[in-house]
């Protein structure tokens, strides 16, 4: 699914850079006006692992922002945005975003409310970048033109798939807290390993993300989530501390206790392998959500009882209620993908409820219901909670899958629930009976879908205003109307 980690490092990617259109421009601009000028960043380190990247970024040393509409002058591009505050200005060259900015003494914080604008050299913006791999540029001058421009071993580091930051760690994370989550998720992203002095001073600093915004941790959150192996990440979060900061929750999951030698699995290392079961099949963000969160109220209800053992009782339910405070705590979006990871999460047993008995044709009609269209996500999240290490178990419980998903079809093609809209609805009843907006109308909705779902009646207007007529004469409602079928 995701983008695989894999990657070489080659420098030759770099050959014919300069010679083309865009960075042509900035090389003409840069000879012109006689300014120190290079792309930077992100776009150096992807262009030499060869992952695709649409924002290019360019440093110089003088006026970025004048700079910024010489070039697009040049490329005939469009409006070009100043932000003022940041010092960058930025403009589209078809699909690709490009920014410049002046190089800086200081703490280089592209989104910082108080940015520190005194004018730098190359070598002090590189040091003031996040990581090494991230403070790699190339030269638009004449003398080294198309060069690497790379004073902290960046290069090597990217070859040997470590990250590291250009000066004392905890400089670096002063300056911009963020950054330790951007370690992570760039360690998540590349699979890379965080050199040790990195990794301790991310521990010994995790507090200091108390600063930054919900907004910022959870862009982070996001990438690493929609990583090709999320777990690794979420791992590090925990081991840093970070996770706790944010996501208290899910640091309850981990741990499993024993109880006269009855224990229960770790859930915290459960719901990782879940979230990578789910990675390998889909890269929806919000079905990846859904399987972080599907057992996070397991400590909440787990109950030690001598005769059944550990037990999680209602953790689906309750775990449903806990999304919407998480998800505004995380600020992140409160519309219907909230509603889908809460039911997700709320429906999550459902699947495997049906296969302890014989699959009847209700239940799974009720299930299509009650999901709608996530019920394919729904599945998948399923198959991928089954984590057990008996093979003849899992193969057991797959296969008993397979098969709800077989009924799941026909039940869908034969009733067509899975978007139920009722045949009957509240205006028909009350123009049927000639009754004002009443609690009959609601039960009688209810009678009328609950038949349909148990297969009592067929998804038809005729039969289900059959039963309406019925429903109504039971409540001592006469027909005003005739049928309108
Ligand atoms: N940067 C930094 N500190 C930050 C954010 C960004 O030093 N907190 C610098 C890094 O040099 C980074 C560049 O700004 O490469 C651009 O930042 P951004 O676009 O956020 O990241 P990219 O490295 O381009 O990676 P991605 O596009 O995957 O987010």
């Amino acid at each position: 699914m995701s983008r695989t980690t894999s990657y070489t490092v080659d420098p030759a990617r770099l050959d014919g850079m300069v010679q083309e259109p865009l960075f042509a421009a900035v090389v003409n601009e840069a000879a012109l006006q006689d300014i120190a000028t290079f792309a930077i960043g992100g776009y150096v380190r992807d262009r030499l692992i060869g992952r695709p990247c649409k924002d290019i970024d360019f440093v110089v040393e003088g006026d970025g922002m004048a700079f910024a509409k010489a070039v697009a002058r040049r490329l005939k591009a469009g409006e070009v945005h100043v932000f003022k505050n940041f010092g960058t200005a930025m403009f589209m060259h078809g699909d690709v975003q490009v920014e410049f900015v002046g190089a800086r003494k200081e703490s280089y914080r592209r989104d910082s409310r108080k940015p520190d604008v005194q004018p730098g050299t190359i070598r002090d913006d590189q040091e003031r970048r996040d990581f090494t791999i991230n403070a790699l540029a190339v030269s638009m001058n004449a003398g080294g033109l198309g060069a690497l421009v790379d004073p902290f071993g960046g290069i090597l580091d990217l070859d040997r798939r470590i990250i590291r930051t250009p000066l004392d760690p905890h400089i670096t994370f002063s300056d911009d807290p963020l950054r330790m989550m951007r370690a992570i998720r760039f360690t998540t992203q590349l699979d890379l390993t965080i050199d040790e002095a990195c990794l301790a001073s991310i521990t010994r600093n995790a507090e200091r993300l108390d600063i930054i915004s919900a907004e910022r941790i959870h862009s982070e959150l996001n990438k690493i989530i929609l990583s090709h192996k999320p777990s690794k990440g979420f791992d590090l979060l925990l081991r840093t501390g970070l996770l706790h900061r944010f996501l208290p929750e899910m640091v309850e999951l981990q741990g499993a206790e024993e109880k006269f030698g009855i224990g229960h699995k770790d859930n915290f290392y459960h719901t990782l392998q879940v979230l990578d079961n789910v990675a390998e099949n889909s890269d929806d963000l919000w079905l990846r959500w859904g399987a972080v969160l599907h057992d996070i109220a397991k400590p909440r209800t787990k109950r030690f009882d001598p005769k059944a053992g550990w037990t999680f009782h209602g953790h689906e339910d309750k775990g449903a209620r806990m999304v919407p405070g998480i998800f505004r705590k995380l600020k992140l979006p409160l519309d219907d993908k909230m509603k889908k990871v809460k039911k997700l999460v709320a429906l999550h047993l459902r699947p495997i409820a049906l296969t302890k008995d014989e699959v009847t044709d209700s239940a799974v009609r009720r299930l299509l219901f009650d999901a709608g269209d996530d019920i394919d996500d729904l599945m998948i999240l399923c198959r991928a909670d089954i984590t057990s290490k008996n093979e003849k178990k899992k193969k057991r419980y797959l296969a008993n899958y397979d098969l709800v998903i077989r009924k799941l079809a026909e039940v869908e093609e034969k009733d067509r629930v899975r978007n139920f809209q009722p045949p009957i609805t509240g205006e028909d009843i009350m123009a049927a009976f000639g009754i004002p907006p009443c609690k009959a109308i609601g039960d009688i909705k209810t009678v009328i879908k609950d038949a349909i779902l148990d297969g009592t009646i067929p998804n038809e207007r005729e039969q289900a205003w059959d039963l309406m007529v019925k429903e109504g004469e039971k409540l001592g409602l006469q027909l005003t109307k005739r049928p309108d079928r």
